[in-house]
């Protein structure tokens, strides 16, 4: 192997956690926040395409709490998609989203 391939072999190993990572945020934001109504988080990601879901989180979610706001069955999560925590929360969520969105060719984890 040379010099160049090991470096490209390292930096692979390197980036796969480091993308997981930001998952993985995401997913905590998920399981905290949405998974009570939705339930589990991947199958949700996989209804929709990457494209879509940077839709809807476009403007730090604005699209996803108007959704929410608008619906009086999510009252519940309204103070929630109301607050500053959701826009924090939002680039997590988008990430953790697209990550499994149907057309990522990522298949979820058993858990
Ligand atoms: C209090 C319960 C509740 C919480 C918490 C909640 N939702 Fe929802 N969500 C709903 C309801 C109810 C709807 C359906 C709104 C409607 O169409 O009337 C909905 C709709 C949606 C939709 C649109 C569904 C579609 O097929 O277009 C998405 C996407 C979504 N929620 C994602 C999330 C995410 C991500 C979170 C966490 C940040 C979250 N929700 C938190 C209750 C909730």
């Amino acid at each position: 192997m040379t010099k160049l391939n090991q470096l490209i072999a390292i930096s692979f190993l390197l980036a796969v956690p480091m993308l997981n990572a930001a998952t993985y945020k995401g997913q905590k934001v998920y399981i905290a926040s949405c998974k009570p109504c939705h339930g589990g988080g991947q199958e949700l990601a996989a209804s929709k395409k990457m494209r879509t879901w940077e839709k809807i989180m476009e403007n730090k979610g604005e699209k996803l709490a108007d959704i929410h706001m608008a619906s009086k069955k999510a009252q519940a999560s309204w103070e929630y998609f109301s607050d500053r925590k959701f826009t924090k929360d939002s680039r997590h969520l988008e990430d953790f989203l697209t990550e499994y969105a149907r057309d990522s060719g990522n298949v979820p984890a058993c858990n």
